[in-house]
């Protein structure tokens, strides 16, 4: 029997990536069903339906009608900046809408994304079993996430770091640096801000081998190697042959955010490793990124 897959915000970055993956291995062996949801961004091209996660009538309703076995819920507000300026709507997103969620999943299993800014900062390279002291107010509300997910007889939580891929439009560090190298524009990248930066493509494959190979609990899944973003930029313009005196060195206090960042965002990825399921480095994923842009 075909195992039916939710995916629930299927529309953002991380979602469309799942979509994506699922289906294609659908097509090799007919395992899953796959069907997706967005809330403002409907996508064309995967079929997604409409659902608020913040209404708990209207996910009653898409859970009942889909009935699926398995739930992965990308859905999240990912911004740490604006969760830090507006607190009402990252807990109604984030603790709220997940409680919605966790309410049908009592013979389902949930996957939840979470995040290594749930961690201190001070050190890196954290554990699943580490202590948790989130940094700023969007990791506070996905850690209240994750307790209320691990109610569940059946879960998955994977914590994972800042994303980077190949979609142009993405409004992340990757995406943002390689737009403003390639028109000349100068920008300030941080030196003390280390990270372990991950893939889209295999954080959405790694999701399918776990699921797959029936893990539960919590995995940590970020990219196989810790870098600064100002090395990182050095990576991308080194590739793209961008003009390197376009990148200028800043700390990260000289940065207009407004949530904290941590000197470390890095995160161990052994227990992943277990299951046999590999991460790229930052160098061998900037390489897929770059040949999918010459493309
Ligand atoms: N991006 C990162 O660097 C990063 C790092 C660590 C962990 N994570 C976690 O990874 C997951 C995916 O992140 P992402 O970057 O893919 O996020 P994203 O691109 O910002 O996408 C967010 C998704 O959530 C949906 N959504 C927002 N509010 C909703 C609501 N009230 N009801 C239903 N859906 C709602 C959006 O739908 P519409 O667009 O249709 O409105 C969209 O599909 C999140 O759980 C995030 O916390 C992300």
């Amino acid at each position: 029997m075909k195992q039916r897959v939710l995916i629930i915000g299927a529309s953002g970055f991380l979602g469309q990536k799942l979509m994506h993956v699922f289906s294609a291995s659908s097509l090799k062996s007919p395992q899953y069903k796959v069907i997706g949801t967005h809330n403002s961004a409907p996508q064309k091209n995967n079929n997604t339906i409409a659902l608020d996660i913040t209404n708990p009538q209207q996910v009653q309703t898409i859970i009942d009608k889909i009935d699926p076995h398995i739930i992965i819920l990308t859905a999240a507000l990912a911004n740490m900046d604006l969760c830090e300026s507006d607190h009402e709507l990252a807990i109604q997103i984030n603790v709220e809408g997940v409680r919605n969620i966790v309410h049908h999943c009592q013979n389902r299993l949930l996957v939840f994304y979470s995040t290594d800014a749930i961690f201190d900062g001070k050190t890196g390279n954290y554990r699943e079993n580490d202590p948790t002291d989130p940094i700023n107010f969007y990791a506070k509300t996905k850690l209240q996430g994750e307790n209320i997910v691990r109610t569940l007889p059946h879960h998955l939580i994977i914590r994972t770091c800042m994303q980077y891929t190949d979609q142009k439009d993405n409004p992340k560090f990757i995406s943002w640096l390689i737009r403003n190298l390639s028109q000349g524009n100068p920008v300030n990248v941080a030196t003390d801000h280390i990270v372990t930066i991950t893939l889209i493509d295999d954080l959405a494959q790694a999701t399918l081998q776990l699921i797959k190979k029936s893990c539960q609990g919590i995995y940590h899944v970020a990219g196989a190697q810790a870098l600064s973003c100002y090395d990182m930029a050095q990576i991308v313009a080194e590739k793209w042959q961008f003009n390197k005196s376009l990148i200028h060195p800043v700390q990260r206090k000289d940065l207009p955010w407004k949530a904290a960042r941590a000197q470390y965002a890095t995160l161990c990825i052994d227990k992943l490793r277990g299951e046999g399921i590999t991460m790229s480095t930052f160098e061998e994923g900037i390489d897929k990124v770059w040949k999918r842009y010459m493309e």
